[in-house]
């Protein structure tokens, strides 16, 4: 069945705002974590340290997280890609990281210009170093049911990077169907085959709603025994080297989804839309969740 809690990693601030091309202030990206822990989300990812060469938007990864130390509530991880940038992180406060494998060889060398194979060296420094520090590392999977270069992705190989990951000491894996072409018809065979090498409570799901299989994915995902759901406020996002690929599921929707199956999930609806209506008044466009234009109409 279902399970009973779902934990939300929202990734909004990060994952959602690392696109966009105009610069969002510091203060922005500050006050906007600070509303989404409010809400009663148990995990905001705050930024990347990824060279501001290839990620210009999150180059004030630093002044983020001076504004964020005293924050309460919520675990605050941020994304590195290598050594420099898991260092960067730890001087500037992180207590949390995440490292971003791909289950496709061109996107890789797209998004952090290494091989699958130099990656997870490269990730496995960072587990290393991160050990000694008692410091937890998420590991990433992108591509995992398509790639924008390589078309569809053999779940064997999704199952093995995941197991790579899993093996080197990351506590939890997140599946990320980057470029958002899942259906349940590619999402439920992909993730049968991470079940058999990874146990299903490690695992976290990671749709982008680019064809609007998001939420329909994720149901799916529930009921295979995922318990934690990776999602943007607002539905902001995409990612600057898979082109045309949409927003991250809104998380506004999961949460109404979740409540109407009847899923705790700790935060709180209004709370969570108002930060939604506060990014998107920012940036200027209108929310990506469907449920919070339902509610505003109401
Ligand atoms: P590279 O150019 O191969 O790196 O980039 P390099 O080691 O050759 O170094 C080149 C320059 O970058 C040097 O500086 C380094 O010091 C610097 P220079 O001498 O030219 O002045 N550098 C760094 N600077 C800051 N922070 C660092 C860092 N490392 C090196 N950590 C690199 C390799 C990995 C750095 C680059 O490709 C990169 O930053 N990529 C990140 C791209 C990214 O953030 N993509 C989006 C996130 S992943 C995603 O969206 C998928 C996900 O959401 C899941 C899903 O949706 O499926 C997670
Ligand atoms: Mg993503």
């Amino acid at each position: 069945g279902i399970p009973g809690y779902v934990k939300i990693v929202e990734v909004g601030p990060r994952d959602g705002l690392q696109n966009e091309k105009n610069m969002v202030p510091t203060a922005v990206k500050i006050e906007l974590i600070h509303r989404l822990v409010s809400s009663g989300l148990p995990v905001v990812e705050a930024t990347s340290f990824v060279s501001p060469k290839w990620v210009p938007q999150l180059a004030d990864a630093k002044d983020v997280m001076a504004g964020i130390q005293k924050m309460e509530g919520a675990r605050l991880p941020v994304l590195t890609p290598n050594l420099k940038g898991f260092e960067a992180a730890v001087a500037a406060g992180a207590k949390e990281v995440a490292v971003f494998a791909s289950a496709s060889e061109s996107f890789s060398k797209s998004n952090i210009n290494c091989s699958i194979k130099e990656s997870l060296e490269r990730f496995q420094a960072v587990v290393h170093a991160a050990r000694n520090l008692s410091i937890p590392v998420r590991g990433y999977v992108s591509c995992v049911v398509g790639c924008p270069v390589e078309g569809s992705i053999p779940p064997s190989n999704v199952a093995y990077v995941a197991k790579e990951l899993y093996d080197m000491g990351c506590f939890e894996i997140s599946l990320g169907d980057t470029i958002g072409v899942g259906t349940p018809g590619s999402v439920v065979p992909m993730l049968e085959a991470v079940m058999a090498v990874v146990p299903v409570e490690k695992l976290a799901v990671h749709f982008h709603d680019t064809y609007g299989q998001s939420l329909s994915n994720i149901l799916v995902s529930l009921q295979m025994g995922i318990s934690i759901v990776d999602s943007s406020v607002a539905g902001l996002g995409g990612c600057p080297y898979a082109k045309g690929a949409s927003g991250n599921v809104a998380t506004e929707d999961v949460v109404y989804m979740l409540n109407g199956l009847g899923v705790k999930t700790n935060v709180d609806l209004g709370k969570l839309m108002s930060a939604g209506e506060f990014i998107c008044k920012h940036l200027g466009r209108i929310s990506g969740s469907k449920t919070t234009i339902a509610l505003s109409r109401i």
